[in-house]
C-alpha cells in the first residue's frame, strides 16, 4: 500500500507520508512554510491550516477530514482556551490519516498606503529572517556546571535543528533573569538572513512570546510612507505617512546635495531631520496597530540614493554629480540601533541595494514587486518624482535609468499648480466647440458644471491643479485645438473664446475664473513638455538597449501614477505606444516591495541578485538622449507613431 498523498496549496507542492505524520512535519519536509513559534506543543496556535473536502479529479485526490486525526487532547485544550475558527486545525498536532489537500491560509496583506485607489491587495509568503522559538530549558544542578546560557542554546539548537547559533551580546547581562521569570521556559527571536550567516539569538523574554512586528518604510524625497507589519502572520497593523522634514533644507535631491555642499552641518542636519521624523512615524504606527516599539524586531528602508545615503548619515556629495559614485551599492545589513534607530535592543535593518547613482534602493524596490524580472512581456515600470525612474524588461534582460524631469508632474514651477491635496484640480475635460472647460478636484465627486458642485468643495475651494490635472488639461487644450503639436497657444483663438488670452507676448487659457484664477501659461506647457520629453527620452534610450520597439505592459509606481489617467499620459506622448487596458498603476510599489523584503529573506536574494544583473544607462552621458528629447518635445512625439491611441 503507498503512503498517503498530501497537497498543499496554494502552493501546490505535494507529498506521500506515512499514516501518522503531523501535517506540520510534512509541510516542512515539502519546503512549505507554516510558521511556528511553540515548536509543535499546541500552544502558539501559528501553524493553522484547513483541509479541503471533495474529489480533486486533477490531483487523483479525495481529501476528506476523516482522513485527519481528530483533535487530540493537546489541541482540543487550545481551542478551548484560545479558540481555533471553524475548520481550522492544528498542523503541528493534526496527523495525515489519508490524502489530502491542506489549505494554508495566508492573511491579506493591505496596503493603505494607496490612498485614493482601491486598496492594493496581495499575499506575501512568509519566510522572515526573524523567527520566534519558544524553549524549555533545563534547570541548573550542581552537578552539570554549564551557565545558563549554554543549557539555552542547547536546547534552541536542538528543538529547532540548529547547526550553530550566536546570541547578541547585550542579552548576557539578561539570560538569568529571563529563565527564572518564565521557569525555565523562553522565546528566543532569532535571525538569520543568508543561509551561510550563523543564527544569532537577538532578544530573548520569558515563557511563550506569540508575537513580533517589522517595518517596512519608503524615504521618499517628499513624503516617507511606513508600514508596521506582523512578522507571524504578514498582516499589516498600521500604516503611516508623513512630509520629509528635509524639505526645509531644499525641495528637490540636487538642492538638498547643493545644501549639505555648502554647509558643514548640512549633512548631520539632514540626516537628524529624517531619522526624527522616521522615529515620529514609529510612534505612530505603534500607537494605532497597539504595538510596543520592543516588538519591533526587523525593519527595512527604501529611498533613492541620496535619502539613502542621508538615513545611513553618508554625505551625498559625490551623488552630486559624475561619475555619480555611490559610497555603498549593495544592501546594508545593520542593526537598527547602530543609526540610533529605538526598537526591540537587538532589531536588525535591512536596506536594499541600490541599482546606480541615481536609480535608488526604491527603484529596486519597486522592481521586487512588480516583477519585470519574473516574466516575458517587456514590461516598462515608471516611477514619476522630480526624477523620473525608469526600469524596462522581462526575464531575460532588465535595464534602468533615471531621467530629470524635474518637479513639473508633480505641480511644481507650474502658475496654479500645488502637490495633491483636497482642493486641487485632478480631472479637467474642454469642449472643443465652445472651448469652455469643466474640472473635478480632490475631495469631490462632482464636475464643475453640475449642481452641488459648489457646496461639495466648500470645506477647502478650488485651490489650485496637480500633477493629473496639469496633464488633462494640456492634453484637453492639445486635443481641443488651443495648443499645436509644438506646444504653442494659438492666439488666433482669443477672438472666438474669452478663455484665450494675452499675457505678455504669449497666450494663456483660463480654466479657471474668479479667486483664484487658474490659466494655463504658455509656459506651464513648455514645463510639461520638457518634464514628458525627459521621461519619454529616457524610455526611448531603454528601449533601444533592449533592440525592442515596442512594450507589452507599463507600470506607473507612486502615488503621480495613481491619479493620472493612462489615456492623457498616450496623448501627450509621455509614454510609448501601448495597450490601454496594459497600462496600469501600482501605487506605492516601493513599499510593497519594502515589505516583500521584510517577509521573505529570499526576496532579499532574489532583489540582491537582480540588482546585480540590471544595465543602469546613464541619460546624460547618452548621446542620442538629446535627439530623442528634441522629437518628444512634440505632442505626442515627432517622428514616434501611438497607433493604439487612436484605435
Ligand atoms: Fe504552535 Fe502548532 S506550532 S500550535
Amino acid at each position: 500500500i503507498t503512503d498517503p498523498l498530501v497537497l498543499f496549496m496554494p502552493s501546490g507542492k505535494r507529498g506521500r507520508f506515512p499514516v501518522g505524520t503531523p501535517v506540520l512535519d510534512a509541510a516542512r519536509q515539502l519546503g512549505v512554510y507554516v510558521e511556528s513559534v511553540c515548536g509543535g506543543r499546541a500552544t502558539c496556535g501559528r501553524c493553522q491550516v484547513e483541509v479541503q473536502e471533495g474529489n480533486f479529479a486533477k490531483h487523483k485526490i479525495v481529501s476528506s477530514n476523516d482522513h485527519i486525526s481528530p483533535k487530540g487532547a493537546k489541541e482540543e485544550r487550545y481551542e478551548r482556551v484560545r479558540g481555533l475558527p471553524e475548520r481550522r486545525r492544528l498542523s503541528c498536532s493534526a496527523q495525515i490519516l489519508g490524502d489530502l489537500v491542506v489549505d494554508v491560509p495566508q492573511d491579506t496583506v493591505i496596503n493603505a498606503q494607496t490612498i485614493r485607489k482601491d486598496a492594493d491587495t496581495r499575499v506575501i509568503a512568509r519566510d522572515s529572517a526573524i523567527h520566534m522559538c519558544y524553549v524549555e530549558i533545563e534547570e541548573p544542578d550542581m552537578h552539570n556546571p554549564s551557565g545558563d546560557l549554554d543549557r539555552l542554546k542547547i536546547a534552541l539548537m536542538k528543538d529547532w535543528g540548529l547547526k550553530s547559533l550566536d546570541f547578541d551580546f547585550h542579552l548576557l547581562p539578561q539570560v538569568q533573569g529571563i529563565l527564572r521569570k518564565g521557569n525555565w521556559t523562553a522565546t528566543a527571536a532569532i535571525h538569520k538572513d543568508a543561509e551561510s550567516e550563523t543564527a544569532r539569538v537577538i532578544s530573548l523574554w520569558p515563557g511563550l512570546k506569540n508575537e513580533a512586528y517589522g517595518l517596512a518604510c519608503d524615504i521618499g524625497s517628499t513624503t516617507i510612507a511606513m508600514h508596521l507589519v506582523s512578522l507571524l502572520s504578514g498582516r499589516v497593523a498600521a500604516s503611516s505617512g508623513t512630509s520629509n522634514p528635509q524639505i526645509r533644507f531644499g525641495e528637490d535631491l540636487m538642492s538638498r546635495v547643493s545644501y549639505v555642499m555648502m554647509n558643514p552641518d548640512g549633512r548631520e542636519g539632514m540626516t537628524v531631520a529624517v531619522r526624527e521624523a522616521i522615529s515620529g512615524l514609529v510612534d505612530k504606527v505603534c500607537a494605532e496597530g497597539s504595538v510596543q516599539r520592543n516588538d519591533i524586531l526587523d525593519s527595512v528602508f527604501v529611498g533613492n540614493p541620496i535619502m539613502h545615503h542621508l538615513f545611513l548619515g553618508i554625505d551625498p556629495t559625490e551623488l552630486g554629480g559624475a561619475p555619480f559614485a555611490l559610497a555603498v551599492s549593495g544592501a546594508v545589513h545593520i542593526k537598527a540601533s547602530d543609526i540610533g534607530l529605538k526598537l526591540n535592543q537587538g532589531a536588525r535593518l535591512y536596506m536594499l541595494p541600490c541599482i546606480a547613482g541615481h536609480v535608488g534602493a526604491d527603484a529596486a524596490a519597486v522592481t521586487l514587486s512588480e516583477g519585470p524580472h519574473r516574466q516575458d512581456e517587456m514590461m516598462l515600470i515608471v516611477d514619476v518624482g522630480t526624477n523620473a525612474e525608469i526600469v524596462l524588461g522581462n526575464r531575460q534582460r532588465v535595464v534602468a535609468a533615471s531621467s530629470p524631469t524635474g518637479p513639473a508632474f508633480e505641480g511644481a514651477e507650474i502658475s496654479g499648480g500645488q502637490r495633491a491635496a483636497p482642493g486641487a484640480i485632478e480631472r479637467v475635460r474642454i469642449d472643443p466647440d465652445t472651448l469652455e472647460p469643466k474640472y473635478r478636484v480632490i475631495g469631490s465627486e462632482l464636475w464643475s458644471d453640475e449642481p452641488g458642485f459648489l457646496d461639495s468643495v466648500q470645506a477647502t475651494g478650488v485651490t489650485g491643479i496637480c500633477g493629473s490635472g496639469i496633464i488633462e488639461v494640456v492634453a484637453e487644450m492639445y486635443l481641443a485645438g488651443i495648443i499645436s503639436e509644438d506646444g504653442v497657444v494659438d492666439g488666433g483663438l482669443s477672438a472666438r473664446s474669452p478663455r484665450v488670452t494675452a499675457i505678455g507676448r504669449t497666450f494663456s487659457y483660463v480654466l479657471k475664473e474668479g479667486e483664484p484664477r487658474i490659466t494655463i501659461t504658455q509656459t506651464d506647457v513648455r514645463a510639461i513638455q520638457l518634464a514628458k520629453a525627459a521621461l519619454y527620452a529616457g524610455t526611448k534610450l531603454l528601449m533601444e538597449k533592449q533592440h525592442t520597439d515596442h512594450v507589452d505592459r507599463i507600470h506607473f509606481a507612486g502615488a503621480f501614477g495613481s491619479f493620472i489617467d493612462p489615456k492623457y499620459a498616450m496623448v501627450l506622448g509621455l509614454i510609448p505606444d501601448c495597450d490601454l487596458d496594459k497600462v496600469s498603476a501600482v501605487g506605492n510599489a516601493a513599499g510593497a516591495g519594502a515589505r516583500m523584503a521584510l517577509l521573505n529573506r529570499g526576496y532579499r536574494r532574489e532583489i540582491e541578485e537582480t540588482v546585480s544583473r540590471i544595465e543602469k544607462i546613464e541619460t546624460a552621458l547618452e548621446p542620442k538622449f538629446q535627439e530623442h528629447f528634441v522629437y518628444a518635445m512634440a505632442l505626442p512625439n515627432k517622428v514616434d507613431p501611438f497607433p493604439k491611441l487612436s484605435a
